[in-house]
């Protein structure tokens, strides 16, 4: 059902320090920043020949990442990406299958329908299905 790895999400204290390090150290090719107030996150996306990295800061009174950073100081991988044909069809698999889906699809920061899996059901991992 999965296919390809669209983006790794990472969460981090200080976004001005890794678009640094992405770019200048690493030599990658690092985008502008953009706010998405409807998921309390800033975002910056490091374009890679097969994949997407995200960097993620928080953005606003209540981030869904301000928890992860509390917890992981220096940042660290949030979640893993995969892209699925059918958004609807994989949140009716997963339910049948017993796993823990995260609410209801909603748009994600590349205005494509996204849904969220419990880390619990997933090896510890917080995976998140991208419409492809
Ligand atoms: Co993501």
């Amino acid at each position: 059902m999965i296919g390809r790895l669209n983006h790794v999400a990472i969460a981090v204290p200080d976004l001005d320090a890794a678009v640094r390090m992405y770019r200048d150290t690493l030599g990658a090719s690092v985008g502008a920043a953009q706010d998405e107030p409807a998921h309390g996150v800033t975002v910056v996306f490091i374009t890679l020949p097969n994949t997407k990295v995200e960097l993620l800061h928080p953005l606003g009174e209540n981030s869904p990442i301000a928890g992860f950073l509390e917890k992981n100081p220096s940042g660290g991988i949030h979640h893993i990406c995969y892209e699925v044909d059918d958004i609807l069809a994989a949140r009716d698999r997963l339910k049948s299958q017993g796993a823990r889906v995260l609410g209801e699809p909603k748009i994600g920061a590349h205005g494509k329908p996204v849904l969220f899996l419990h880390p619990k059901d997933f090896t510890g991992t917080l995976i998140e299905l991208e419409q492809a």
